[in-house]
């Protein structure tokens, strides 16, 4: 797989750089970033990566825009991430869980109860003053830089049987990301996790491999699961965060007036997409209704109650605690100044 994705990257290269000759502007002026995604064309996160692109096509004089590669086309996250940090892709959109996998401390991020809302993530997740150390991390080990996050909403369990209570998730097989906090989110509610990239869960609802996922409305729509997992509840177990990681290196190869406009514009890009989200869901609930889904209750207090030790177990070090105290005192929380 991995070997196919480079020579595609390296093919597409050669071709786009010819194009640029073609039209009369010399190929090494011109800079095309590709990006890795694994949503539609149809979802917020590629809308707003297409207006990026248009506009910094627009401020460069068609200097330089990004080349989005959308369904997962240069693979899974886990995969793309690597070819990032070698510098193969130049971008790409990675959950939460893929970042845990390279450093414990993006668990901060990706904890049940970080976040209470949308509204109290985007800020945060932007703030140099919470997140400066932690979106360079990377940088000498990894070569991987994070911009900033995109919302993932909140991500809520669904079934291809109702659920009444969280009793009925007994033996219940609910794909998860591959990360160990969400496995061990599932056990907390009382599922069996099954870890699993996001591109394959439709065949493993379809075929009976699995009972169950979790996702927000817009990816239950987008990746069609009502079609085979019609109950959607309101477990509201996380509200789920998407990092823009950039290759280290490319970055440094920019000048830094395009490394200015480059991450000027990532800000932008984040509002829109903030925007965009909240009528993407209600236009998701609408249209997963319409193709026969059924939206059920679940008690939203013992999720809390059954969610809240995670935060205790997996905040392992100060810094990491001293990061969740800073997100929590934003929302308000008195213990956050703890
Ligand atoms: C959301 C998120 C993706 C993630 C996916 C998943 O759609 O935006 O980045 O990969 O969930 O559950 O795997």
């Amino acid at each position: 797989m991995r070997q196919r994705i480079v020579a595609l990257v390296m093919a597409l290269a050669v071709a786009v750089g010819l194009g640029a000759c073609g039209s009369g502007a010399a190929a090494s002026e011109v800079k095309i970033l590709r990006v890795a995604l694994n949503q539609t064309e149809t979802h917020p996160s590629y809308i707003a990566l297409d207006h990026l692109s248009q506009r910094l096509e627009q401020q460069t004089d068609g200097r330089l825009r990004l080349d989005i590669f959308p369904n997962e086309t240069l693979g899974a996250q886990a995969e793309v991430l690597q070819l990032v940090s070698d510098n193969i892709i130049d971008l790409a959109i990675i959950s939460t869980p893929q970042m845990e996998n390279l450093s414990a401390d993006f668990r901060v991020l990706g904890l049940p109860g970080v976040f209470d809302s949308v509204e109290h993530q985007m800020p945060v997740v932007h703030d140099p003053a919470i997140v400066g150390t932690l979106y360079t991390s990377l940088e000498s080990s990894n070569r991987l830089t994070v911009l900033g996050g995109l919302t993932q909403g909140a991500r809520n369990i669904y079934t291809k049987k109702e659920l009444g209570s969280l009793a009925d998730l007994a033996g219940v097989k609910i794909r998860v990301q591959e990360s160990e906090l969400h496995l061990a989110m599932i056990r907390a509610l009382g599922g069996s996790p099954t870890p699993m990239a996001y591109g394959e869960v439709y065949t493993a609802l379809q075929s009976g491999v699995l009972d169950g996922a979790e996702n927000n409305e817009v990816s239950y729509v987008t990746q069609k699961h009502f079609e085979v997992a019609p109950y959607y509840t309101d477990s509201h177990h996380l509200v789920g965060l998407d990092f823009m990681v950039a290759s280290t290196e490319m970055l440094e190869g920019l000048s830094p007036a395009d490394r200015a406009l480059l991450k000027a514009e990532w800000i932008n890009t984040y509002k829109e997409h903030t925007q965009l989200w909240a009528a993407a869901t209600d236009q998701a609930i609408e249209d997963a209704k319409k193709g026969g889904a059924t939206f059920t209750h679940l008690d939203q207090d013992e999720i809390r109650a059954r969610l809240k030790p995670l935060a205790e177990e997996y905040l392992t070090t100060p810094a990491q605690r001293e990061m969740y105290s800073k997100i929590r005192a934003a929302a308000g929380d008195e213990e956050g100044s703890r």
